[in-house]
């Protein structure tokens, strides 16, 4: 196991191919490169991606809606190689911190059912189960809504304009960096 510096920014249209690049390795349901657009260009939206040695190998996507309060986790997504790093946890640490920014009192997302390791991340961080969403996916899979206050959430030190100080360490498994 080595360590190496990992930063999350936002994301900006130059990483439109990356994020395409991300999503297309997993099965199911994707964001696509038009939606990826929009959202970029002129969605009530919130990007991030975790860049490692220059490369984009996290992402996530926080879509917010006009006159409510709450936050809906859309995406978040992990390369395959940099799992179990710790990429998705500071990535959702960062996005609900910017959600609560922007005055929102809830975050809630939807997951697979069976996805027993997002499940857990969620549950670890404070996200509830609140509804099972029977054939919600293309595939016909269900999903669990899970919803979390933001209330408490203690403020982040820096979150819009000032991601480029979000660097920090993370462990890589061996052979992938
Ligand atoms: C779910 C996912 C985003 C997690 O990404 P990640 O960068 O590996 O997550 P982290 O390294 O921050 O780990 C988060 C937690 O999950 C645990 N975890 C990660 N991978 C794991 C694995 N393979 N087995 C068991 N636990 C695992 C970590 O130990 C960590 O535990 P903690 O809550 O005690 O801190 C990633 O597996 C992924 O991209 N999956 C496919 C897409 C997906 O399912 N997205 C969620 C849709 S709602």
């Amino acid at each position: 196991m080595s360590k190496v510096n990992g930063t999350i920014r936002r994301a900006v249209r130059g990483d439109l191919q990356a994020l395409v690049a991300l999503e297309a390795l997993f099965p199911g349901d994707r964001l696509s490169a038009a939606s990826f657009h929009h959202l970029l260009a002129r969605g009530h939206a919130d990007l991030w991606v975790y860049e490692l040695a220059g490369e984009i190998r996290a992402d996530a996507v926080v879509l917010y809606r006009r006159r409510s309060k709450r936050a809906r986790l859309y995406s978040l997504i992990t390369h395959p190689d940099y799992r179990a790093c710790g990429c998705a946890g500071q990535l959702l640490a960062l996005a609900e911190n910017a959600a609560h920014q922007r005055g929102c009192t809830q975050i809630g997302l939807e997951v697979r059912a069976d996805n027993d390791i997002a499940r857990g991340l969620y549950e670890r961080r404070g996200y509830r189960p609140c509804k099972l969403l029977a054939g919600f996916y293309d595939d016909g899979a269900s999903a669990l809504r899970m919803e979390k206050s933001l209330t408490n959430l203690r403020s982040a030190k820096a979150v819009a304009g000032n991601e480029a100080s979000h660097r920090q360490h993370v462990t890589i498994p061996p052979g992938s960096s």
